[in-house]
């Protein structure tokens, strides 16, 4: 199977393995380039998500689009964008550990078909859920740090804040810009510690 059979197979599956099918629109498996060593991790589809059937195409996809761009990095071109849990949470909520837990099989074999170098965060719940180990954490400590984890070897991880963190409070914006900087850097191999 290649990834693109596997991508449209989801997409087209009706999955019911969490209660999340009752109010999705599409399921959303990602946005851009699956050949691109770079993977992007968000929490959920939002409502322009569920419409699209695509990752991240909403106000905070924009806003994240607008930051890479002026770091030079095309996220459609450069990374391929996912999301914890496919479908979307009714009134954006935060998925729950069982539905993250139905999901995740399907994040698990991304990883594996992308082989990523380097795994961009996106705030609370994809570290939560991508790095267990990491317990009662604070945001405020862990952005803009490389990690690494036991069942990534040889894969850089950095949590950002989540770009619609940044919608709400536009002051976070330089901290955040400085992170992903450091983050493309990193990811394209260049010096940057
Ligand atoms: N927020 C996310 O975490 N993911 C999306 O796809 C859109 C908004």
């Amino acid at each position: 199977m290649t990834y693109a059979e596997f991508k449209s197979a989801l997409a087209q599956s009706n999955c019911k393995l969490c209660g999340l099918w009752r109010s999705r629109t599409r399921i959303v498996v990602d946005r851009g380039n699956p050949r691109a060593k770079i993977l992007i991790i968000g929490e959920a589809p939002g409502e322009n998500e569920d419409l699209r059937g695509l990752a991240f195409v909403g106000r905070a996809g924009k806003l994240l689009d607008e930051l890479m761009e002026s770091l030079g990095f095309d996220t459609n071109r450069d990374s391929l964008i996912i999301n914890v849990v496919k479908c979307r949470p009714p009134g954006n909520r935060r998925p729950t550990p069982q539905e993250v837990a139905s999901c995740f099989p399907f994040l698990k074999k991304q990883v594996d078909w992308v082989r990523p170098k380097a795994v961009l965060l996106l705030g609370a719940t994809a570290l939560k859920h991508v790095a267990p180990d990491k317990k009662n954490f604070k945001m405020a400590q862990e952005v803009g740090s490389f990690f690494t984890q036991p069942d990534y070897p040889g894969v850089d991880f950095m949590v950002v804040y989540h770009p619609a963190y940044i919608l709400r409070d536009r002051r976070k914006m330089p901290v955040m810009l400085e992170h992903l900087k450091r983050f493309i850097e990193k990811a394209r191999g260049a010096r940057c510690d």
